[in-house]
């Protein structure tokens, strides 16, 4: 199906306010009426809202859904990610940088604005400016956030991280409470939150994930035992939301479920999610190859008889991994192997199967036609990576097409 229309191409180029009432457009190529690129990723928006209902559906009562739209919400587009949040009623996004987070702000968003990770002394008048609220251990940090804070006449919001193992960021979580009444004891700081992060909550074995909930109890424990209340406890991304509810607390960090992906092979499902994100190209140049023939560079694959070959402009400068004679597109709802190797800006499959394919018909490399599926999962085995990876490697040069756009129910 063709469905880069000359309608969509034509949509100009505007922001969201941060109105969920608002006609939706998002960017698509500038809105400056060149033909689109015979490559691009296709987002369809009926699915991404609907994934949201589902989970919002799914949640316990009570409990809060944090959205993590970092890395242009893998991949999928910030604001469109900010704005498929606000409307199922998320209060709080989640970005990793500053310049996410300004980004958001400036497209109007004003929901709460967590930022993961840590920052540097500089970034912090940005957050401070721009109301992101800052996760924080360090006890220097703390000091400067509630200068610049009170500079600025206001009462911040941070979250104080706790380190139950997987050491990255944080305070272990034998040593909270001396951090925790340093933001208590500063007037310009609210410690309205405190979380951690599991190395691993969404394979079968749970054995680390539940001696990281129990750390984190044990945190949770010493800072009530001073008196210290912590409004929003969070512990858990996609993979300890489905399968680990005692570790929910008040709220979950939810970054690939609603997009669509389920974060293991394992994890419990919900029925009804799926992948938001396609990724097309349209057959560029058919070759017919003789017996003997080769393709690409480094002359990977030799034909051995007849085969028809197509050639998909597109390759790893897009993101696409840099595979050789592994994996497939699909034509035709059929799959079309690669044969060589995928180079910068083409790959080349093989349609001897596919009698039908011609020039510029539709190929998928990512996502649905007919009855069959390439899923993220599939391109994350032949790049020996994981799904997280292939979705974000999508690069920017790749238009991002935002189709089924139906108002939300
Ligand atoms: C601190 C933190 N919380 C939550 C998430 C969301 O994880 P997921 O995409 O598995 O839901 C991430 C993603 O990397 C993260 O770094």
């Amino acid at each position: 199906m063709d469905t880069v229309s000359d309608e969509l191409i034509a949509k100009e180029t505007t922001t969201w306010t941060g109105d969920t009432s608002a006609p939706i457009a998002f960017p698509l190529r500038g809105g400056d009426g060149r033909p689109p690129r015979p490559a691009w990723i296709e987002l369809d928006v009926a699915c991404w809202r609907r994934n949201f209902q589902l989970i919002r559906a799914d949640l316990p009562p009570g409990l809060e859904m944090l959205s993590v739209v970092k890395d242009e919400a893998y991949g999928h587009g910030l604001l469109p990610a900010a704005r498929f949040a606000t409307e199922q009623g998320v209060k709080f996004l989640a970005v990793s940088t500053v310049e996410e987070g300004v980004k958001l702000r400036d497209g109007g968003v004003q929901q709460r604005i967590l930022i993961l990770g840590d920052r540097q002394e500089a970034e912090l008048p940005w957050c401070v400016a721009h109301d992101l609220t800052c996760c924080v251990a360090e006890p220097g940090m703390i000091s400067k956030l509630a200068r610049l804070a009170q500079q600025a006449g206001k009462c911040v919001a941070v979250h104080l991280k706790i380190n139950t193992g997987m050491n990255r960021y944080g305070v272990r979580w034998n040593e909270v409470v001396s951090a925790a009444e340093k933001i208590v004891a500063e007037k310009s700081l609210w410690l309205e939150g405190t979380l951690s992060h599991f190395a691993q909550s969404d394979e079968l074995d749970k054995t680390f994930a539940l001696l990281q909930l129990s750390r984190f109890n044990e945190a949770l424990a010493a800072l009530a035992a001073r008196n210290i209340s912590v409004s929003v406890r969070h512990l858990c991304n996609s993979g300890g939301f489905l399968d680990l509810p005692p570790a929910h607390f008040d709220m979950v960090r939810m970054g690939i479920l609603p997009l669509g992906v389920f974060p293991s092979q394992v994890c419990r499902r919900i029925p009804g999610i799926e992948a938001v994100m396609s990724v097309k190209a349209r057959i560029a140049s058919i070759q017919n190859l003789q017996p003997g023939d080769h393709v690409g560079y480094g002359m990977r694959y030799t034909a051995q008889e007849n085969r028809r070959i197509a050639v998909l402009p597109i390759g790893y400068g897009d993101g696409f991994p840099r595979v050789r004679n592994l994996g497939c597109a699909l034509i035709h709802g059929k799959r079309a192997p690669i044969v060589g190797g995928v180079s910068m800006d083409a790959l080349t499959v093989d349609i001897t199967n596919i009698p039908e394919a011609k020039l510029w018909d539709v190929a998928t490399l990512m996502g649905r036609d007919g009855g069959d599926e390439i899923s993220v999962h599939e391109i994350a085995k032949i790049k020996n990576s994981a799904s997280y990876d292939v979705l974000c490697s999508w690069r920017g040069r790749l238009p991002r097409i935002y189709v089924n756009d139906e108002p939300a129910q």
